[in-house]
């Protein structure tokens, strides 16, 4: 993975705002993405981590096309994805966090893996499907059987082998080990490590900062709806910029106390302020200017937002 070259997928100023019913006559607007920029390169694993409600989910599924944000623009090799065709959905897939819903009960494992070869009209399918088996290490036997013959990883392992029957480039995955045991999210990480070998980029979303860390090559922070800070892996863990990341960090056992980090975060309601950092309440290191703007700052590769820099 070289950051000079050009992006598999560039996320520019994407904002996406829901407008839900509070009562008859109220609306409420929640910012789950404000402004996002970010880039996923080929071959490499992006992890997205942030708390509940920090937009993950919201993210990847607009970078599915599944929500159409109402400012920014998203590239694919440098093609508006919304405004490309069905090439699209050959080259963006995704997996999802529970097996046991994102699997139609009623078809067997070679209809579930054979469906989008079906629908883009694909011929050698069930050679196809056999080579996906492979590449997810299930055995060809398990053709004929349905989801509910099948262990929780062996099923995620399925939802893996339609992600990649047509050989796309990049998989949006949504907490694909949350539903599963330690033992079993450990090979499925493994497994998707080897994809990866392969040339298959992933954007892994996850709230576990120890997947992320065991899988991701970059780790993007989201926070109320905003990236704070985007670095390789190794950079976050041991280096953290943005008092966030310190303090969704401090979460994490140490080997010894000497080496935990101060912990830039004071308990208060959890509330942002209408403009400039939404870290503001929470933040021990804030100046005045952190309730009305912030700064975004590119340092040696990294991304950060925060008046600090
Ligand atoms: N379809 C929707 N309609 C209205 N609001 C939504 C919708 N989807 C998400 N939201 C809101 O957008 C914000 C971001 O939600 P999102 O599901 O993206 O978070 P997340 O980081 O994936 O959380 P989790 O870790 O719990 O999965 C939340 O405030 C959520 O309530
Ligand atoms: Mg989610």
């Amino acid at each position: 993975m070289k950051e000079e070259k050009t992006p598999l997928l560039s996320v520019k100023g994407v904002t996406k705002v829901f407008h839900n019913r509070r009562g008859i006559f109220k609306k409420e607007e929640i910012y789950a993405l404000k402004d996002i920029n970010l880039e996923i390169y080929e071959g490499e694993i992006l992890g997205l981590v942030g708390e509940s409600g920090s937009g993950k989910t919201t993210l990847g599924r607009t970078i599915l096309r599944l929500y159409h944000p109402e400012r920014g623009e998203i590239y694919l090799k440098g093609k508006d994805i919304f405004s490309m065709g069905k090439e699209f959905c050959k080259r963006v897939s995704v997996i999802f966090q529970d097996p046991r819903t994102s699997l139609n009960p009623r078809m067997t494992i070679k209809e579930i893996i054979e469906e989008p070869l079906k629908i883009h009209g694909y011929d050698r399918r069930e050679e196809r499907v056999k080579e996906a088996l492979e590449m997810v290490k299930l055995p060809i036997s398990f053709m004929n059987k349905k989801p509910e013959e099948l262990s929780g990883g062996q099923r995620q392992r399925v939802a893996i082998a339609r992600a990649i029957v047509l050989q796309p480039d990049l998989i949006i995955a949504d907490e694909p080990t949350s539903s599963l045991d330690v033992a079993t999210q450990i090979e499925i990480i493994n497994l998707i490590k080897s994809l990866k070998e392969k040339g298959i980029s992933f954007l892994f979303i996850t709230h576990d900062l120890r997947t992320v860390r065991n899988i991701s090559d970059r780790i993007a922070v989201l926070y109320h709806g905003t990236i704070m800070e985007i670095g390789r892996t190794n950079e976050i863990f041991e280096n953290p910029l943005h008092p966030y990341t310190k303090y969704l960090l401090s979460s994490l056992p140490v080997s010894h106390p000497s080496k935990r980090g101060e912990v830039e975060s004071v308990e208060v309601e959890d509330r942002i302020p209408e403009k400039g950092c939404p870290f503001y309440y929470k933040c021990l290191l804030k100046v005045e200017e952190c309730s009305k703007t912030v700064r975004r700052k590119n340092i040696n590769g990294r991304y950060v937002v925060c008046n600090l820099y």
